[in-house]
């Protein structure tokens, strides 16, 4: 989403422009073109030099330097941005914007630019919630730029409250957001990922290996594409995505409760868990003991889950349903019985046995295969990047319904 989008990045006099570092590297990573311009006050927390190696180009802060080529520097920074982000932003340089001042090459830029303007405030509370920088954000939000919303917490200067800089990993994501096409705006849509644990007493279970990645990854997207997105969720490490309403569910019985609560108002169902198949036919309320069994061999009687896909294949109706298959083998013909019994209009087929594919990992090696037989092998991608396909093929579907 970010590659060879072109973002100047506005460095101003704050604590936090140490993170910054850190910002331009991601940026870097996904792929931008950073220019990076520090306000004089910011080289004296973090040094030029920095920023030059992050950015792999020069840093600019002196507005009186001669370019070699003779190009006036600010009025050729000011045209190639898609987008200025001033992080951190000051109540100072936010003023100063907002007023029309032009003092330093950062100000000169943004006065000479019609990009539009993200600004990661990061200030002392009372510096932030003072009626004149209130005014100051409220006068340039009205010119149609934007403000990331500020972390509270113990700032530098000791105060605790609002005015803490977004995390670069928020502000990149906030950047991708920005870039992405709204296009399943007014699609709601119902994802499920993760694995669920079926409890054997109150300290066992029995799972599997899904870390919910592959789920969160299409919430994510398809969130920043416009859509409202439910994502019910089994227990896994990651944060909700931002813009997601997150439902946290333990086992497969309340998934299927979960999934039943918003399915009648949804248009797309992505069925990307891992439900457990099983649970254990008896629940111990208290904990099993060892001594309890004489035997060295102890067995665990199971029972069958509900299978939540094929319940809402049956009441499908209208909407659009995505089934994942993970095998271990014969990969193509189960996915392709499991399409045609659980109702799907596409399923992405993983080899769970694959390096680089399935559970846990970053990447997907999946094969698509939707109702008309057709199948399409993809190759190694990120998990990220398989999102965006999927995401696609839904989208096609609304087009040609
Ligand atoms: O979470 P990650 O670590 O990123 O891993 C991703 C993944 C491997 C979990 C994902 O890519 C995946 O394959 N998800 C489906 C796993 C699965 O349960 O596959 P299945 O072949 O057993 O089930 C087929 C379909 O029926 C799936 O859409 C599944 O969500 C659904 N199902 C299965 C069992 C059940 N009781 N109810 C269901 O709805």
């Amino acid at each position: 989403m970010l590659k060879d989008k072109h973002i100047l990045l506005g460095v101003t006099g704050g604590i936090a422009a140490y993170k910054s570092a850190d910002l331009v590297s991601r940026l870097i990573k996904a792929g931008a073109k950073v220019d990076v311009v520090m306000t004089r006050s910011a080289t004296e927390f973090v040094s030029p030099l920095t920023f030059q190696t992050m950015s792999q180009s020069k840093v600019h802060f002196d507005l009186f330097g001669l370019e070699s080529n003779m190009e006036v520097e600010h009025i050729s920074l000011a045209q190639r941005p898609d987008v200025i982000l001033i992080a951190p932003a000051t109540a100072n340089t936010i003023g100063k914007i907002a007023n029309g001042i032009a003092d330093n090459m950062l100000t000169t830029v943004i006065m000479a630019s019609t990009a539009r303007l993200i600004f990661a405030p990061a200030m002392n509370t009372k510096m932030y919630l003072n009626p004149i920088t209130q005014g100051n954000i409220r006068k340039l939000k009205a010119l149609g730029h934007l403000f990331m919303s500020t972390g509270e917490g113990r700032l530098a200067c000791g105060d605790v409250g609002a005015g803490k800089m977004a995390e670069p990993v928020e502000i990149v994501q906030y950047l991708e957001d920005f870039f992405t096409e709204k296009d399943l705006e007014g699609k709601k849509m119902v994802v499920t990922a993760g694995p669920t644990i079926e409890s054997i007493d109150p300290v066992r279970y029995i799972t599997n290996h899904s870390s919910g990645k592959m789920g969160y990854a299409i919430a994510r997207n398809a969130a920043m594409r416009g859509a409202d997105v439910t994502l019910i969720s089994g227990p896994v490490n990651l944060s909700a995505p931002s813009g997601v309403n997150l439902v946290q569910i333990e086992s497969t019985n309340d998934m299927l409760e979960a999934v039943k609560e918003y399915f009648d108002s949804c248009d797309v169902l992505i069925k990307a868990a891992a439900p457990s198949d099983f649970r254990p036919l008896n629940y111990n309320d208290k904990k099993i003991k060892k001594r309890d069994s004489d035997s060295e061999n102890v067995s665990i009687e199971l029972t069958r889950n509900p299978d939540i896909a094929a319940y809402f294949g049956k009441i499908k109706g209208k909407r659009i349903m995505v089934g994942f298959a993970a095998e271990t083998n014969n990969m193509e013909e189960y996915a392709l019985s499991k399409m045609k019994e659980k109702n799907f209009d596409f399923i992405v087929a993983n080899d769970v046995t694959r390096e680089g594919a399935g559970f846990k990992g970053d990447t997907n090696i999946v094969s698509i295969i939707d109702r008309s037989g057709k199948r399409e092998n993809l190759p190694i991608m990120t998990k990220d990047d398989l999102s965006s396909v999927i995401l696609d093929k839904v989208k096609a579907l609304f087009i040609q319904t």
